[in-house]
């Protein structure tokens, strides 16, 4: 095994590949949420394994609204349910948990819930936990938008750090690495204004599928990108 030299400091992960894990085992749809939720659990593992700052989960997309009712409602139940059982965990772990997204438009079951984990591993300093749900990198700069306009701001205040200051968690840095399971090659409005410089990794591992074998080939693969951030090296 490779030595890891230099791990990202902010890994986000869009987890794709639930529905045709289901489907391969003639199984429903929702049984391969089911099956994501452990791999959300391994991944979590292995972020605090190798030392990774923050780990951004792409959750439920602001047009996941599109899926039908039974589909969006097994979901919304099955992240309330494991943020009850998980949240005193993920705290003895010092974990901080925090959400990202349209939070106020969620069910107020699950909204209430992310709001106590989110209170109760506030002082945390191990691994950052991101759970974009209902998130839309068009939603985030249109809120950010709303916000400014809402404060007076004129068009010459209108800067880069202005912007990222009314993204929703304007403090955690930009994503190092982008993984996107299942084999799809795009970013379906995940992170839009933080993935700028972002490198990309694409497995071709469904999600439930994704484990550490899958975690260290990104991250051995992302060691050798050069960074340039539109300088010379
Ligand atoms: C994509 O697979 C996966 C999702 C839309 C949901 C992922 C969410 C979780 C695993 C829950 C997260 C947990 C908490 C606690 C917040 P897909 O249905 O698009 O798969 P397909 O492309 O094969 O149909």
């Amino acid at each position: 095994m490779e030595k890891l030299k230099i791990v990202p400091v902010h890994i986000g992960i869009i987890m794709d590949g639930n529905g045709r894990w289901a489907e391969k085992r003639n199984l429903p749809r929702i049984l391969g949420h089911k099956e994501g939720i452990e791999a959300v659990r391994r991944v979590v593992k292995l972020a605090v394994k190798y030392g990774i700052k923050y780990l951004s989960l792409f959750s439920f997309s602001t047009e996941n609204w599109k899926r039908p009712k039974e589909e969006i409602e097994f979901l919304f139940s099955l992240m309330e349910e494991n943020l009850r059982k998980e949240g005193e965990n993920l705290n003895k772990n010092n974990v901080r948990v925090r959400f990202s997204g349209r939070k106020w438009q969620l069910p107020k079951n699950l909204y209430e819930i992310m709001d106590y984990v989110e209170k109760l591993t506030e002082k945390n300093t191990g691994l950052n936990l991101i759970f974009a749900i209902n998130y839309g990198g068009r939603a985030e700069i249109i809120d950010a938008f709303k916000e400014i306009i809402k404060k007076g701001y004129k068009e010459e205040d209108i800067k880069e750090d202005l912007i990222k200051e009314f993204l929703y968690l304007p403090d955690i840095p930009e994503p190092d690495l982008i993984i996107r399971t299942s084999g799809e090659k795009r970013i379906s409005n995940f992170l839009l204004w933080q993935c700028a410089y972002s490198e990309f990794y694409f497995s071709k591992v469904l999600w439930p599928d994704f484990n550490e074998d899958e975690f260290l080939k990104a991250l051995i693969d992302y060691q050798k990108r050069k960074r340039k951030f539109g300088s010379v090296k």
